[in-house]
């Protein structure tokens, strides 16, 4: 079966500037190269899911300008239904990311469109979220319409997928509406006070988010694999695969989007979704930007 999975998020044009190293304060550095390519960590899951087979739709925002009908292109032409992407009166989202040569990176974000999406949006998109498998949201749209359409989606048993990031702090009231929380390391702690280091504090800070509400938790953890725990008690630590990254933007929401392609309703097929999902994002990283990045279901397989 193919799986129905919309998107509630971002869509950003991404500037990469590389750099050998972060500038001091006062100082000035010359970057080695300068690249645009388009990003938003919904975007990115989106076109995850699409790349993956998934039948994708997107709800989200983006400026009457140049990038906002980039970005509407690109995800058309990857087969996702723009229908539920509004116009809004700020710029199209916009993030700008400082890459060092050791891989590591630096985002600084101007949200604009993406902070204006409104009740009005859900209401149009509802029918589309009750027919769908999953809905999946970030932290780079308002977090009171995450929550809104999470509780429409539990209605009709949708699945509600939450990737907390950029990470920040939530109050329990939208997380009891979550199925399945997906964070890294970073983000588990900001939201559970737990230092995530090893299969032990994942298996805590796992249990304190279920305290708060969530139903089954996720846990990347970069080259160390990803924790699962799931309402069953079962848990696990499934490793990732060696290779080399030289651009980890969009790591993340390639892992995300590939598991929402794989995942079955009951999450009875969870390791297999894992193994896939992670082979998707170690490929993603040894790419540079966000979605140039991600790979289709044939590279993974
Ligand atoms: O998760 C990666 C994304 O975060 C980038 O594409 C950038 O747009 C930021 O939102
Ligand atoms: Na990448």
């Amino acid at each position: 079966m193919t799986n129905k999975v919309i998107v509630l998020g971002s869509l950003n044009i991404d500037t990469t500037m590389h750099v050998g190293r972060l500038p001091l304060p006062g100082e000035t550095l010359k970057m080695s190269d300068l690249s645009t390519s388009g990003g938003g960590k919904g975007a990115n899951q989106a076109i995850s899911a699409a790349r993956s087979g998934a039948s994708t739709s997107f709800i989200g925002s983006v400026g009457n300008d140049f990038q906002g009908q980039q970005m509407k292109e690109i995800l058309k032409n990857e087969g996702i239904n723009i229908e539920n992407i509004v116009e809004s009166t700020e710029g199209t989202g916009q993030a700008f990311i400082l890459l060092q040569e050791s891989g590591e990176n630096s985002i600084l974000i101007y949200g604009g469109a993406n902070q204006t999406i409104d009740e009005e949006s859900l209401t149009q998109a509802t029918p589309m979220i009750d027919d769908a498998q999953f809905i999946i949201a970030q932290f780079e749209t308002p977090l009171e319409i995450t929550q809104k359409a999470f509780e429409l989606a539990k209605k009709s048993g949708t699945k509600t997928i939450l990737n907390p990031a950029p990470a920040q702090a939530i109050d329990s009231e939208l997380m009891q509406t979550v199925d399945l929380i997906i964070p890294n390391e970073t983000e588990a702690e900001i939201l559970t006070g737990i230092k995530v280091v090893d299969e032990e504090s994942c298996l805590k800070a796992s249990e304190e988010l279920i305290g708060k509400g969530a139903k089954n938790v996720i846990i990347t953890l970069g080259s160390k694999g990803a924790f699962y725990y799931l309402e069953s008690k079962e848990y696990g630590l499934i490793p990732a695969f060696k290779v080399n990254a030289v651009d980890t933007t969009a790591a993340g929401d390639t892992f995300i989007g590939a598991l929402c392609s794989q995942l079955e309703l009951d999450f009875s097929n969870i390791k297999d979704a894992i193994k896939y999902a992670s082979k998707a994002s170690s490929i993603a990283v040894q790419r540079f930007g966000a979605i140039p990045s991600i790979p289709t279901s044939d590279e993974i397989k």
